[in-house]
């Protein structure tokens, strides 16, 4: 049986436990969307994860789709990431940073003065997002250009050279919950007619060509990817998971990537996580409410070789140690969950903090 708490290889990272801190937006970024120190001190505070994946982090002005997400494009930006990596590695920790454009999915209130709301399609989202002015409707998108689509794989590629000198140890291109990488792989959002959209190889292009040239400018062993095959999160729709699912798995397995990552939402078609292992021979992160004991389960079972936790990593800093000492959880507080400041972010108590003197 796998223990959670022995160490594992994922491409060239090593993790000291299996356990994955999930990527979670916080909107907490400060004015030029650089992480702020109370940014650090939240991921120096997580740091016993077996490995860290940041928040999704804008590769360019025109990724960002949400009010207060931090980018990876300015030299600032990459500075004020030094600390924040500094901070995790000092306490023993790993992290990779995850890369969020948002495509489509973009309120026009929450982008930079000149920035670009582009998709695979002209089709918009119904999906309201948060702006500081009320909830907005995100606008119908600007059709990408065949001839334009290498600038946006060149802003991830950027944005992955960016990461690993602000001290970051790797990459994850974020595919899933509806954002740009996802809307090329769906049916519903990618109508093309070039070689970037029309059969599930053609719709996996654009994610495979952005991978091999993230892998070419850092190495494929630093490069993972995250996927939620046939997830409607965020108005996505897709005729045949199965099939684009299967040619993007099969078409990256060759790359040799440090993981893929996924959420596990079964759909009638599709089961993820042995569908993945079918598919693709690299490791594997299961995700989905997970608790310790099924987490145990599933690690048992061979088809994920490390398991990430999202909102319990939000209320239990120190989530690691309270599973390792079968200490009880604290429940995380929704309300806090977007946006504010130290409040419901970095002032969690660890079980040292709630130890008596
Ligand atoms: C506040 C919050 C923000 C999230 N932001 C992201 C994100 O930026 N990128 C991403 O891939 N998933 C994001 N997720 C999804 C989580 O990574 C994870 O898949 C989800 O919370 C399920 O895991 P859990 O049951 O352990 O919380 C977010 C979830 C929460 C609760």
């Amino acid at each position: 049986m796998t223990d959670i708490f022995s160490a594992v290889q994922l491409g060239d990272l090593t993790l000291a436990n299996r356990i994955v801190m999930a990527p979670m937006t916080r909107c907490r970024a400060g004015a030029q969307d650089e992480p702020t120190p109370e940014i650090a001190e939240y991921y120096r505070q997580r740091a016993g994860a077996g490995l860290i994946v940041s928040e999704g982090v804008q590769p360019s002005i025109h990724g960002k789709g949400y009010y207060r997400t931090p980018g990876i494009h300015d030299p600032f930006q990459i500075e004020a990431w030094r600390t924040v990596n500094h901070g995790v590695h000092a306490a023993g920790g790993r992290i990779v940073m995850q890369l969020m454009h948002c495509g489509r999915a973009s309120a026009e209130a929450n982008k930079a003065p000149g920035a670009e709301t582009v998709a695979p399609s002209a089709i918009a989202s119904r999906h309201a997002l948060y702006t500081p002015a009320g909830m907005a409707a995100p606008p119908v998108p600007r059709a990408l250009e065949t001839h334009e689509i290498a600038g946006v794989i060149e802003e991830f590629v950027q944005a992955s050279v960016n990461a690993r000198e602000a001290g970051f140890d790797g990459v994850e291109l974020h595919c899933t919950s509806g954002y740009l990488p996802m809307q090329f792989l769906a049916t519903g959002t990618n109508r093309r007619s070039d070689r970037y959209g029309g059969s599930p190889q053609n719709r996996a292009r654009f994610v495979v060509e952005a991978l091999e040239a993230m892998a070419a400018a850092i190495g494929a062993g630093r490069v993972g990817f995250r996927i939620s095959p046939g997830s409607p999160y965020n108005d996505m729709q897709d005729d045949e998971p199965v099939e684009t699912y299967r040619a993007l798995l099969q078409a990256t397995d060759r790359l040799g990537l440090a993981y893929v990552h996924v959420i596990n939402v079964p759909i009638p078609s599709l089961d993820p996580l042995p569908f993945v292992r079918g598919n693709w021979n690299g490791p594997v992160i299961g995700n989905n409410e997970l608790t310790l004991e099924s987490a145990g389960r599933l690690l048992a079972t061979g088809l994920v070789d490390a398991v990430s936790f999202g909102r319990l990593f939000i209320s239990n800093p120190d989530l690691v140690e309270r599973f390792r000492c079968g200490e009880a959880l604290t429940e995380p507080d929704r309300r806090t969950f977007y946006a504010g400041d130290a409040l419901g972010y970095t002032d969690y108590p660890t079980l040292e903090a709630r130890m008596p003197a």
